[in-house]
């Protein structure tokens, strides 16, 4: 069977930074703390006033496309991920193909391109259609340019607005992968819920609190329908755990639920026995709540071991490294856990080839998604390739001021004049619009 996978990554940052401990919390009344330790966040990426959905996704691909040295000939596909989409019937991807096309010799005319929509999980769902056009021998020997590209902002005030992001990743879906090999295995824990969502507007409407909870529970029902056709996952199978990652305190609020979930049962259960006990089982119950009370006093317990520390040090914490610099980033939030986890091995010179990772992927309204993936043969050289530390470093530091003129010129129903911040140099920028209403584009080189 031919192996299908990620065979490259580039990440494109909005070129904006907001200092959340510095600059945000002061102005909002809080403690750095509830930024740097509660949620996990140090800073948010910005799009500068030039900078949107199809810049940021059409410079990730460029790069892409010429450290591959990739034509347009070799994409037989182009499938954009993003829940900022500014058109309801032209796809983001014919922008990005367009732009694409001002710096490629030949066009994109032979390529399927589609945009795909399920909050932050889109990302995910993409790659899985370009993984079964090439596994249904649909592809003509060529590879799938899966783009997920988000400018996350939520309303003014909003308690989202300290998780805002903005970025783009672009992935190289390919047969014999040099990054990752995908599992056929998947899981999904998929329900009708209101706890996010953008009914025509702009800026979410949000059930913060409940939205953390439909989380845990659709990634619960993701990974246990994973294991129906998977078997039965173990903690210490995997080597990294990259997980949808709007704050990294979310992923934290995961993690131990699902530790606690694949060490049930295990011989790592009985060792902690002795510490902590065994973990409740429904059955010794007179009721639900007696129950649940008992778990949540195994979880906290679970959660100061060391045993349990020592897994979270090195299975999740290096996939969070990247999301504390850039905030959400929506559909390419997952992408960048895997790229910052894969990207911390890598410097500590670890042999990771034929790894396994367990990636989650969740999007509000509500999904999870669960599968495998193994690390390949070339993989150091592909995520070395990625000058993600150079760009995050060379954004431009907002005021407070600054930040409250930029909210408002992405903000489609504020009338903004504001200067850009940085000057845009060797790759896309708006350009102003056209005559039927659309948004224009041109390279700068
Ligand atoms: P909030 O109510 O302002 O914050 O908003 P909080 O008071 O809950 O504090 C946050 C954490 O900081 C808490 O930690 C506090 O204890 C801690 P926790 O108890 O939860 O572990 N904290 C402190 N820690 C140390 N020192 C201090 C301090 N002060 C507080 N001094 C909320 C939080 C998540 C609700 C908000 O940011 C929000 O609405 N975010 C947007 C929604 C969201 O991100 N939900 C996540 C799950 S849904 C999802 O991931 C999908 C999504 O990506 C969209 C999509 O799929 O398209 C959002």
């Amino acid at each position: 069977m031919t192996s299908v996978g990620i065979d490259a990554v580039e990440i494109h940052t909005g070129k904006l930074r907001l200092d959340l401990a510095e600059t945000f919390a002061p102005e909002m009344g809080d403690a750095p703390e509830k930024y740097t330790k509660g949620l996990g966040l140090h800073a948010s990426s910005f799009p500068d006033t030039y900078e949107d959905i199809v810049t940021m996704g059409a410079n990730a691909a460029h790069r892409l496309m010429k450290r591959k040295g990739l034509e347009p000939d070799d994409v037989g596909r182009i499938d954009v991920a993003t829940e900022s989409a500014f058109d309801h019937s032209k796809p983001v991807s014919t922008y990005i193909g367009g732009c694409l096309e001002q710096v490629f010799d030949g066009d994109f005319h032979h390529a399927n391109k589609g945009e795909r929509k399920f909050a932050c999980v889109s990302g995910t769902q993409s790659i899985d259609d370009a993984y079964n056009w090439i596994k249904a021998g649909r592809n003509r020997g060529r590879a799938a340019l899966v783009i997920a590209t988000d400018t996350a902002l939520y309303a003014r005030d909003d308690p989202g607005e300290a998780t805002q992001g903005a970025g783009a990743v672009a992935m190289l879906i390919d047969e014999d992968p040099n990054l990752v090999e995908l599992s056929t295995e998947q899981g999904y824990g998929s329900a009708d819920e209101t706890d996010f969502l953008k009914p025509q507007q702009q800026f979410p409407s949000v059930d913060g609190k409940r939205s953390v909870n439909v989380y845990l529970a659709r990634m619960r029902e993701a990974l246990i329908d994973y294991e129906r056709v998977g078997g039965k996952i173990h903690a210490d199978d995997f080597r990294l755990g990259p997980f949808h990652t709007p704050f990294p305190g979310m992923v934290r609020k995961a993690a131990v639920l699902a530790y606690r979930h694949t060490t049930r049962d295990t011989e790592i259960e009985e060792e902690l026995a002795e510490e902590i006990g065994r973990q409740p089982r429904s059955e010794a119950f007179d009721s639900d709540e007696a129950y649940l009370e008992a778990l949540s006093e195994y979880t906290d317990a679970l959660k100061e071991t060391e045993r349990y520390q020592a897994w979270y040090g090195r299975t999740i914490d290096p996939t969070l490294t990247l999301s504390r610099h850039v905030g959400n980033w929506y559909t390419g939030s997952v992408h960048v856990a895997r790229v910052s986890g894969l990207k911390a091995l890598a410097e500590a010179g670890e042999d990771a080839v034929g790894e396994r990772l367990l990636v989650g992927s969740y999007g509000s309204g509500a999904q999870a998604e669960i599968h495998v993936e193994t690390v390949q043969e070339d993989w150091r050289e592909e995520i070395e390739a990625i000058d993600i530390d150079e760009r995050l470093e060379s954004r431009y530091e907002l005021t407070f001021e600054e930040y409250e003129d930029v909210h408002d010129a992405h903000n489609f129903d504020e009338e903004s004049a504001v200067e850009e911040f940085t000057v845009p140099e060797a790759e896309f920028a708006f350009d102003g619009w056209g005559r039927m209403g659309e948004r224009k584009y041109r390279y700068v080189e």
